[in-house]
């Protein structure tokens, strides 16, 4: 069954640890991430984008295929399934659909309209039991076609929208989406402490996680980032490996043109990075 992400992220800042969002594409990638959060006895959220929902022909599929996989895998560690960047609408989709929890990206609109939208959301996934994230200060980087420059986020802007009973916050903090340029600054911690300070316990979300260095991951968790944000990194392990499956010949040999076979060394690479960022973020046995 599906949870939401309140209580498995509530429990991560209590304890210090960051429970990994890992974006799913299609039935191997979220056959590898359930195996793996079993396996590592790892809560997980499995984000989709709204781009991805519409690649996999919707979010009532999705959640459909989730559902399913998590009873026929006999997958007992806590599950949620998380829209990623939604607009409004999207929500509104996913929370018909049975996602059990949003991320309305309100980050784009000025500040009161992003207010607005945000409080009429939390209300309905408050009375229908979702969990919520927002966003204040965009995530640099492209995805899904929307880019953002890599804003440091208002710690008072913060505040407003974490007051809004919102269950978790994203917050730029120079962290961006995809690989990370050469001359990249690294995360800002100080803007980071400022709105931990004004947001309290509240959990606080790190998008971008792809090639953030480990020790930046650890201080990032110290001051309270509960939710870490990765998906290019699982997209590069899985194009890696099945180029060299390609590039071995071995699509050529026996039955390699199997699309089972075709794509196991991708569904492998990516249980190894999952498993890699749950150790490394801390929420191995923490299911
Ligand atoms: P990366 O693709 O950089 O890992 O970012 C993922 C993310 O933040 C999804 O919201």
């Amino acid at each position: 069954m599906l949870v939401s992400a309140t209580e498995m992220l509530n429990k991560a800042v209590e304890g210090k640890y960051a429970v990994g969002q890992f974006n799913i594409n299609n039935l191997e990638w979220t056959k590898s991430i359930l195996q793996t959060a079993q396996e590592c006895n790892s809560p997980v959220i499995l984000g989709v984008s709204e781009g991805a929902g519409k690649y996999m022909t919707g979010f009532k599929t999705v959640a459909a295929m989730v559902s399913a996989m998590i009873e026929d895998m006999g997958i007992t560690v806590p599950v949620a399934l998380h829209l990623d960047h939604g607009s409004y609408d999207g929500c509104l989709k996913c929370i018909e659909a049975g996602f059990s929890s949003v991320m309305f990206d309100g980050s784009h609109y000025p500040i009161d309209e992003n207010v607005q939208k945000t409080t009429e959301l939390v209300n309905i996934c408050r009375e229908k039991g979702l969990s919520i994230e927002a966003e204040v200060g965009s995530i640099g980087g492209e995805e899904d076609g929307v880019v953002g420059a890599g804003e440091i986020a208002d710690p008072n802007e913060c505040k407003m929208i974490a007051d809004l009973g919102v269950d978790f916050l994203a917050a730029g903090i120079g962290n961006i989406h995809g690989k990370y340029p050469a001359n990249w600054k690294g995360l800002d911690f100080d803007a980071l402490a400022k709105i931990k300070d004004l947001t309290g316990d509240l959990p606080l979300v790190l998008h971008g996680g792809t090639g953030i260095p480990a020790d930046m991951i650890k201080t990032a968790i110290s001051l309270g980032v509960a939710k870490i944000n990765v998906n290019t990194e699982c997209q590069l392990y899985f194009q890696a490996a099945t180029r060299k499956y390609i590039e071995e010949g071995k699509d050529l040999e026996g039955k390699g043109f199997d699309p089972r076979k075709l794509l196991a060394p991708g569904a492998a690479a990516i249980k190894e990075i999952v498993k890699e960022k749950m150790e490394l973020f801390g929420s191995v046995n923490k299911a």
